[in-house]
């Protein structure tokens, strides 16, 4: 994920165009860059890596840079390692190292997305004799633009729709050509772009609270279309180059909000941007039907062991992979905390894969468990959030979650990314072993995963309420058994690391064995009773504690009524195959953690004592 912006106007461009970036880093900080283009001169090219603090700070806030038109990039790397040359904007001609000044192109672009056939759109432009600076897929993509510019000479929509049919992939896109220095160009196709306009100016950016300061009059450009803004004005062009009628959008939107995109937290924004991380997860996997993963069928048929390792969340996310993969397959899985794993002394069969589970990719206990793996000359696959982090260049493949930056200290829409990958590997696994017979059932199935979270994201309100309500007490237990316990190791990480309540994660069955002694008259226990096979055993042990004064709340699946003779709150998630049941059962428990850790007047965000990457020991 990447933010783009652009201006094109009566002011300095460079101030615009830092500003809206501003706004736009939570898309993405490893590096950032602007093109200002004064008139017919050569555009000046500034890149630095690191925060945009960096860059603002190489350009004087943007005085240094003179010029009415510009575009700017902050990048969260895909397509070769963060660096200034990798960093946007790109040329069609040459642009090694940082500022490259003034350049000598007559194509300059910035992107946010991924071209798919890059390398084999690269081969062809090697063939006419383009050069490549950079290891990116957009450099590629500029530099066909110009290729086809030069070939037809019929102008930038006809070259950048030729293009865009050779291309496969995502894109927002954002061009200026040397012979039209008043004008910018965009393209899009699944990434977002919107574009603003005042008098005599135009906007243009990946989301609106990036130009909300400048604008509230903005169009949506659709998928597949194509615009030419010049200062004040937009022309919309669909793929054949007709021109597309367009109005603009009035949007209410407080520039204040702008940040957090109207949630007053990242939290919360990425709680709802769950249903489009667990999307874009499941199809960056899924290929003309079937799940590709990057590990030989034949390794995966002969594999005797399968060890999860993890810290924190990544450890939970692990422990719901255990079930479901020995669930669907035959093999045994071991789940382990990444400090333990690193250090303990225990025989591990030649023929085991390794998963190690991260964010970050960067978390110190996590990266050593992966070395020590590596050193036993173990299978190693990493399931990664962040693009060419530690992690992920070690191990020996990667499955990438797609939950884009996560800000928030506490993890909720990287979590769920890692329950689909692990959920895919599940059943890749079982098919290429024999125990499944119709992956696709299974695939359509979690299909129905975001829209099912979407469900639960609407009752938000009840659950405030009941945060509300019980934002005083000091402990509380989430009890379940199988996957719900599993589930229940999430709900009560969430609801103790940023509300500071003293909670536990209990499997059901486990809690008469000590624990039970600690439950007196209005102690808050969490039942999670999705599972058929233990729906009935799950209600009796929450009676249980319920009959000792507890005050019961349950998280179950709609049409399971009973539950709500027996407990004091009831939260229905949408039904779906049990197997993917953490998948929606965490929502609620989320929301919670984040309505008590609102209620009690905390920061939400910044938990105290934790980081969001824990590169020590
Ligand atoms: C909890 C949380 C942590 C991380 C853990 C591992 O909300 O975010 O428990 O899950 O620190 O971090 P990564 O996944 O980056 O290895």
């Amino acid at each position: 994920m990447c933010g783009i912006v652009g201006y094109v106007g009566t002011r300095q461009a460079a101030p615009i165009l830092l500003s809206a970036l501003s706004r736009l880093e939570y898309r993405g900080y490893d590096s950032a860059g602007i093109a200002v283009r004064d008139g017919a001169e050569l555009a000046e090219v500034v890149k630095a890596t690191g925060k945009l603090a960096n860059l603002s700070m190489k350009v004087d806030g943007g005085k240094a840079l003179k010029g009415f038109c510009g575009i700017g990039h902050t990048r969260w790397a895909t397509h070769g390692e963060p660096s200034t040359t990798n960093a946007h904007p790109h040329v069609s001609g040459n642009c090694l190292g940082s500022g490259c000044g003034p350049v000598e192109s007559d194509v300059v672009g910035v992107h946010n997305g991924i071209i798919e056939n890059y390398q084999e759109l690269k081969e062809k432009l090697l063939k006419h004799d383009y050069r490549f600076y950079s290891n990116t897929d957009t450099e590629v993509v500029i530099k066909l633009i110009d290729y086809y510019y030069k070939k037809y000479k019929l102008g930038p929509i006809d070259a950048i729709n030729r293009t865009l049919v050779r291309v496969r992939g995502t894109y927002a896109l954002e061009v200026m050509f040397k012979d039209y220095p008043d004008e910018i160009y965009v393209a899009r196709k699944d990434a977002p772009i919107i574009i603003g306009t005042s008098a005599g100016e135009s906007f243009i950016a990946s989301d609106v609270p990036a130009i909300i300061n400048y604008t509230q009059s903005v169009y949506y450009i659709d998928n597949l279309e194509l615009a030419r803004i010049c200062a004040g004005s937009v022309h919309f062009y669909d793929l054949n180059g007709d021109e597309v009628p367009k109005e603009p959008t009035k949007v209410e939107l407080s520039p204040q909000a702008a940040e957090k995109e109207g949630f007053e937290h990242f939290m919360m924004k990425e709680i709802h941007e769950q249903p489009r991380v667990v999307k874009d997860t499941l199809h960056s996997a899924i290929k003309d039907g079937s799940i590709h993963i990057d590990i030989d069928d034949e390794f995966l048929k002969k594999l005797s062991r399968i060890y999860i390792v993890g810290c924190g969340s990544a450890y939970h996310a692990g422990v719901v992979g255990q079930y479901v993969i020995e669930r669907l397959t035959d093999v045994p899985v071991r789940v382990e905390l990444a400090s333990e794993f690193r250090y303990r002394k225990m025989p591990l069969a030649k023929d085991s894969l390794v998963i190690l589970v991260s964010q970050s990719g960067e978390t110190a206990d996590t990266l050593a468990a992966l070395r020590a793996a590596k050193e036993k000359s173990l299978f190693t696959y990493a399931i990664v959030n962040v693009v060419g982090s530690s992690i992920a260049r070690e191990a020996d493949s990667v499955f990438y979650t797609m939950a884009g930056p996560e800000i928030a200290v506490a993890t909720t829409k990287a979590y769920s990314a890692q329950l689909i990958a692990l959920y895919l590997l599940a059943i890749k696994l079982g098919t290429v072993r024999g125990s499944i017979t119709d992956p696709k059932e299974l695939v359509d199935e979690m299909e129905t995963i975001p829209e099912k979270i979407e469900a639960i994201l609407k009752e938000r309100d009840r659950i405030q309420w009941f945060a509300a309500k019980f934002a005083h007490i000091k402990d509380a237990f989430f009890i379940g058994r199988g996957i719900d316990y599993a589930s229940c190791l999430e709900g009560s990480l969430k609801m103790k690391e940023i509300s500071y309540v003293h909670s536990e994660a209990y499997a059901a069955g486990e809690l008469k064995h000590g624990t039970i002694s600690l439950i007196e008259d209005g102690t808050l226990v969490i039942g999670v009773n999705t599972q058929d096979e233990l729906f009935e055993k799950t209600l009796s042990n929450l009676v249980e504690v319920g009959s000792r004064g507890a005050y019961l709340a349950a998280i179950t699946e709609n049409g399971r009524y009973s539950m709500e003779d027996s407990v004091n709150f009831t939260v229905y998630t949408p039904r779906i195959n049990e197997i993917f049941s953490a998948s929606l059962t965490v929502i609620p428990m989320q929301l919670l953690g984040y309505y008590f850790a609102v209620a009690r007047g905390l920061d939400v965000d910044k938990p105290r004592n934790l980081a969001k990457s824990v590169t020590v020991e």
